[in-house]
């Protein structure tokens, strides 16, 4: 049935398409899938397997339950804005489906943060999923770490870590955010925002893919002055691949699906060599054209401690997640020599270079669909 349902919402345009999953999932209509545990520590949040749903998806924090059932091991809600705000006009989503890529300049549409916090108050502590509550600032915001404290400060509490998201390509200036200065006032303003509400929660930097080398050092660099748990890598591109084939090329906005991939991968290679033995206890979650276990296997031997996905999900459909989980933990049976999966924490950060790692994940993912073939 939600085969045939995904179909049906594949022919509908992007935007309506995303609108009625979002309905789907928060009246808890979607699928609830089973699959393999595969628990992961992030810094010091547990979590029941390494593929959390990436920021975009719930920006109203609506369908986080929804999404957990789908099977991720961890949701991240938002981007949340202290106002509500319209964003930009539709349309403002596009499939590239020959390209498995996604072009949006939504420019955070979003409900606000009161309406997020009052459902983000009703969560299911116990049975629902970790959740991480990204956050941005209003198009028309002049003090924009202003905004970052007021987010932090009313919505944290209701979190399990926070992201602060200054890599959003579609609201004007906020990738200013990321040059050295404007970071440590920004993360400073989110950090007095948590102080002064009395909360402590993990803070998370998602930065873009489109920082040269030397400027994603700097950011780390500046962002690693403060207590922060963790770096997400990496929001959307503003580069357009010359192979790009879909009629969709040319739209204004964040690119995103397969051919943010290799900058993805080439960003946390960057953040892996930065954290060494300095920063060791600084977490990385890769996100950025994961469409697989083979992905997600690549990303966690690279150095990631978790990933995350939003494009392959809106091209390929619900069951997408507990398809990728049941490879991944097939894959690591093999490896392992196990029948019930392997242990995830054996091949962690176990190979950092970056074109050994990908001949390892692709002949690995290639034995496992060879293997499950012979089983049939
Ligand atoms: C339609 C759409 C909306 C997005 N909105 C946000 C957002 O509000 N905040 C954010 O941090 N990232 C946002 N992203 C970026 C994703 O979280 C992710 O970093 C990026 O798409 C790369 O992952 P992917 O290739 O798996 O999609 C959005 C992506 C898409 C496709």
């Amino acid at each position: 049935m939600w085969h045939f349902a995904s179909k049906i919402t594949q022919k509908l345009p992007a935007e309506t398409a995303h609108n009625v999953a979002v309905k789907a999932l928060s009246l808890g209509l979607g699928p609830k899938m089973h699959v393999p545990s595969l628990p992961v520590r992030l810094g010091n949040l547990s979590l029941r397997n390494p593929l959390g749903l990436a920021a975009g998806f719930d920006k109203n924090a609506e369908a986080y339950h929804g999404a957990h059932h789908l099977g991720f091991g961890f949701v991240e809600v938002g981007t949340i804005t202290p106002l509500p705000q319209p964003g930009n006009p539709r349309p403002r989503v596009f499939r590239l489906t020959e390209d498995e890529a996604v072009i949006n300049r939504y420019g955070f549409n979003g409900q606000g943060m009161i309406a997020a916090a009052k459902r983000l108050a009703k969560r299911d502590k116990k049975n629902g999923p970790i959740i991480g509550v990204n956050i941005g600032a209003n198009k028309l915001t002049k003090d924009k770490p202003q905004d970052y404290y007021k987010t932090a400060h009313y919505l944290a509490h209701l979190a399990d870590y926070v992201t602060v998201n200054i890599s959003s390509p579609n609201t004007p200036g906020l990738r200013d955010l990321q040059d050295g200065e404007a970071l440590k006032i920004t993360l400073q303003a989110t950090f007095d925002g948590l102080k002064e509400a009395g909360t402590d929660r993990p803070v998370f930097v998602k930065l873009a893919p489109d920082l040269s080398k030397t400027a994603l050092l700097q950011s780390l660099e500046a962002a690693t002055a403060f207590d922060i748990s963790g770096v997400i890598l990496t929001n959307t591109t503003i580069t357009r691949p010359d192979d790009l084939t879909s009629p969709h090329r040319d739209e204004a906005g964040g690119l995103s699906g397969r051919p943010v991939a290799e900058l993805s991968q080439q960003a946390l290679a960057s953040a892996v060599a930065y954290r060494g033995d300095s920063y060791k206890s600084l977490s990385l979650i890769s996100v950025g054209g994961i469409s697989s276990a083979r992905d997600v296997y690549l990303r966690l031997i690279l150095g990631a401690d978790a990933t995350q996905l939003y494009s392959a999900l809106s091209l390929q459909g619900p069951d997408l997640p507990a398809h990728i989980l049941t490879e991944l933990d097939k894959m690591l049976a093999l490896e392992g020599g196990s029948v019930h999966g392997g242990n995830l924490s054996g091949i962690m950060a176990s190979e950092p270079d970056l074109a050994k790692a990908i001949k390892r994940a692709d002949s690995l993912y290639q034995a496992m669909l060879s293997s499950t073939d012979k089983a049939r």
